[in-house]
């Protein structure tokens, strides 16, 4: 069984993700999303509520499942039998961050590979940093993101507004 592992914050998951999964998902049996529970880093949305999103957003994908994982990403990777890491690129920025991850990835771990897809040309301004800034600044990020998120980022911006943690 050909698993891979696309591994990210998705905070939020936006337009260019979703579309990153589906053109890798006919490629793979199986692919996990693997949120990262980063403690040193707090997101907008917590890794359940990003999972959740992410859910909401990708039923459409009969092969695609959705999990939160801490550690280390290969030996995330060993525990769920996968060796091929998904990656989304945009831009040259991208490549020199995403290359020397996939490099150490790869050194930690001889038999993992990573993939590059790269974005689609209308995703490309697209990343979870810039629609979060936008977002809670009022900003109209619908043609960036899935409903269920901008459904999310304007609830998120509302406790936020009135002081309210959930
Ligand atoms: O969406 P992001 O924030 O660019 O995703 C980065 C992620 C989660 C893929 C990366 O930070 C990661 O793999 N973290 C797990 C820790 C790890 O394994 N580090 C070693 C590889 S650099």
């Amino acid at each position: 069984m050909k698993i891979a592992v696309y591994p990210g914050s998705f905070d939020p998951i936006t337009n260019g993700h979703v579309d990153i999964l589906e053109r890798t998902s006919p490629l793979f049996d199986k692919i996990i999303i693997a949120v990262i529970q980063n403690v040193y880093k707090q997101g907008l949305f917590t890794p359940e509520e990003r999972a959740k999103l992410i859910k909401e957003t990708t039923g459409h994908l009969k092969n695609v499942e959705v999990d939160c994982f801490s550690g280390l990403l290969v030996n995330y990777l060993q525990e769920k039998q996968a060796s091929i890491i998904i990656r989304g690129m945009r831009s040259m920025t991208d490549f020199e961050y995403e290359s020397h991850m996939s490099m150490i990835n790869k050194q930690l771990l001889p038999e993992v590979n990573t993939i590059f897809i790269m974005a689609d040309i209308k995703h490309i301004i697209v990343s979870s940093s810039g629609v979060k800034e936008a977002a809670m600044l009022g900003g109209d990020v619908s043609s960036m993101v899935p409903e269920a998120v901008v459904i999310g980022l304007k609830r998120k911006l509302e406790q936020l507004t009135s002081g309210k943690q959930n």
